[in-house]
């Protein structure tokens, strides 16, 4: 039986990680064969992309590498599907959307370039979550965890959080209310993948 390719969306200290294990564990337990990964990867493309190793690359440039990157993941997880596995990923093209649209100047006709560049290496996801939360609150949480990086500065991500909506809007992704507990993201989010 083919697995599932579910993805979760949302700025930084939007709590997709803990919710992400949460679900793990709750799917787990069911019997699912879950497997958890992330944008950037792990592999060469992401590598480089976490290690922050290309210094003053052009916007346009990060957004071919967060894209190659995927391009090389989208093959990984639909072969993790087709073998069964509850495939749970952290962030994938939306992220591109809608942080690089916020970097580049967020016009529709960069909007549109990042959408084409995405098209030939992603394939549609069987649901897709946005956790959705005002920056002010998610930077208090990030800062709680004292990694603020140069991502997470609040008039930037309003910028994302826009952007992610409507894309949100566009493609039908569930979005979620991630200012409340965890318990009650968890909660709702878990209802709707079971259902
Ligand atoms: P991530 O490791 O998910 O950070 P966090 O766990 O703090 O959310 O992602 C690192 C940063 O990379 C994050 O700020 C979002 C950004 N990013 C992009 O700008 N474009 C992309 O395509 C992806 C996948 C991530």
């Amino acid at each position: 039986m083919a697995g599932r390719f579910i993805v979760f969306e949302g700025i930084d200290g939007a709590g997709k990680s803990t919710l992400i294990e949460g679900i793990s564990e709750i799917l787990t337990s069911r019997g699912e064969d879950v497997i958890i990964t992330a944008e950037p990867t792990d592999g060469p493309i992401g590598s480089i992309i976490r290690a922050g190793e290309i210094k003053n690359i052009s916007q346009n440039a990060e957004a071919l590498l967060f894209t190659a990157d995927r391009a090389f993941h989208t093959q990984q997880m639909l072969r993790w599907k087709k073998s069964g596995k509850t495939v749970l990923c952290d962030r994938y093209y939306a992220s591109t959307v809608a942080y690089q649209a916020a970097n580049l100047g967020g016009t529709e006709s960069e909007k549109e370039w990042l959408k084409e560049i995405n098209r030939p290496v992603v394939t549609e996801p069987d649901i897709t979550f946005l956790l959705d939360i005002d920056p002010e609150k998610s930077m208090r949480r990030v800062n709680n965890r004292g990694d603020a990086s140069k991502f997470e500065k609040i008039e930037y991500l309003r910028k994302v959080r826009s952007n992610y909506l409507e894309l949100a809007r566009e493609k039908g992704f569930k979005i979620i209310d991630a200012s409340r507990t965890g318990e009650e993201v968890l909660k709702e989010v878990i209802t709707i993948i079971g259902e």
